[in-house]
């Protein structure tokens, strides 16, 4: 098949990672005989330096004729004091809502060989496979009236039944094809908001009679996601609150570095590692790039609909680690590597012919 792959490196680590990430790809295309043409273009930190809008127009219009984006990550020090409109996150965050991607999907799996990587005991980590799916256009990251100033700050945490019910439903539909088991994060006992959403949820649930319903509050789910890992399956939440155990849920995983995420829900995904721009080891050859390699996975399954190319990713980056390769950030690795050495494994396991670097 033919495709179009839109490429945003971003910022920090950001380059490095969808390097890697690209040319698994490339290795996948030659072996299955298709043909991903990869195009470039600039977001956050790096475009407010080239063109002063972190998400300039030619980016959104190259994302919307292509099939697919791959981005790496936006952000750091350089543009923390910039007003809000000229931060790499709100490149992002508006590129997320114009591409109209309201369901985030984060999967988080504990690898056998990384069952000592995570801070956590082995016993219970092991096993964990938690697919997360995150709220993405809306809540708090939205929400107006917003305002700013020294003495008074103003964020709105809105949700529509609508907006609810269409990432609930693609929340539902993955349980289907899992292990039926769905629990759904709110903070009902004290937000308007939550009791909505847990209501929207309850009113679909006979929709999908096989799936078992549950419903949790956010602190106490916080505390159960690393006590209790593999209890859950499928987990939904709003926006802010999906962003926050994603990022805690990546303990269990060993690594932030590791996790992939496919944004979904108009006609062109975007496909990004959950993990930011690192800028304290940027350019340095440290970044892990799995997460973004996983990405790129997930971009050949969701949007190109090519399932034993994603599948030939996953077990290079499978074998890969039970061999015990790995960057820095995974604790124990027998086989310490750079990003790019790290991705030369991978991709040699994809049948690329590679020098080591
Ligand atoms: C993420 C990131 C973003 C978010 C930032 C960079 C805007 O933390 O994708 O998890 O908060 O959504
Ligand atoms: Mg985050």
């Amino acid at each position: 098949m033919e495709a179009r792959i839109c490429v945003l490196p971003g910022d920090g680590v950001g380059p490095e990672v969808t390097a890697e990430a690209v040319a698994c790809l490339k290795a996948v295309a030659e072996r299955f005989g298709h043909r991903f043409h990869f195009q470039e273009a600039l977001i956050g930190g790096a475009a407010v330096d080239a063109t002063g809008d972190p998400l300039p127009e030619a980016t959104l219009e190259l994302c919307r004729a292509s099939d697919a984006v791959l981005l790496g990550a936006v952000g750091g020090p350089a543009w923390d004091k910039h007003p809000r409109h000229q931060r790499p996150e709100s490149g992002l965050l508006r590129l997320r809502k114009a591409l109209g991607l309201y369901a985030n999907l984060r999967p988080v799996t504990v690898h056998p060989a990384l069952e000592d990587a995570s801070p956590l005991k082995p016993e219970v980590v092991r096993g964990t496979d938690v697919m997360f799916v995150r709220e993405l256009s809306g809540g708090l990251y939205f929400g107006e009236p917003r305002s700013y100033s020294d003495q008074t700050a103003v964020n709105t945490l809105p949700y529509t039944r609508p907006e609810i019910e269409r990432v609930a439903k693609v929340a539902f539909e993955l349980a289907l094809g899992r292990r039926n088991h769905l629990v759904s994060v709110d903070k009902a006992n004290v937000l308007e908001t939550s009791r909505l959403w847990r209501q929207v949820v309850d009113d679909m649930a006979p929709l999908y009679p096989e799936v078992k319903v549950q419903h949790a509050y956010v602190d106490s789910f916080a505390m159960a996601l690393i006590t209790k890992p593999r209890e859950f399956d499928v987990v939904l939440t709003e926006n802010l609150f999906g962003d926050i155990l994603s990022d805690e849920a990546a303990v269990l995983a060993g690594s932030l570095g590791l996790l992939p995420s496919a944004s979904l829900g108009g006609s062109v995904g975007v496909y990004e590692p959950i993990h930011g721009s690192a800028p304290d080891i940027a350019g340095q050859d440290r970044a892990n790039p799995i997460g973004t390699i996983l990405s790129a996975a997930m971009l050949l399954r969701h949007a190109l609909n090519l399932s034993s190319e994603a599948q030939e990713i996953e077990t290079a980056v499978h074998q890969t680690l039970q061999e015990g390769h790995g960057t820095g950030d995974l604790k124990g690795a027998r086989h310490p590597q750079g990003t790019r050495g790290l991705g030369a494994c991978i991709l040699q396991r994809l049948g690329a012919a590679v020098s080591q670097p």
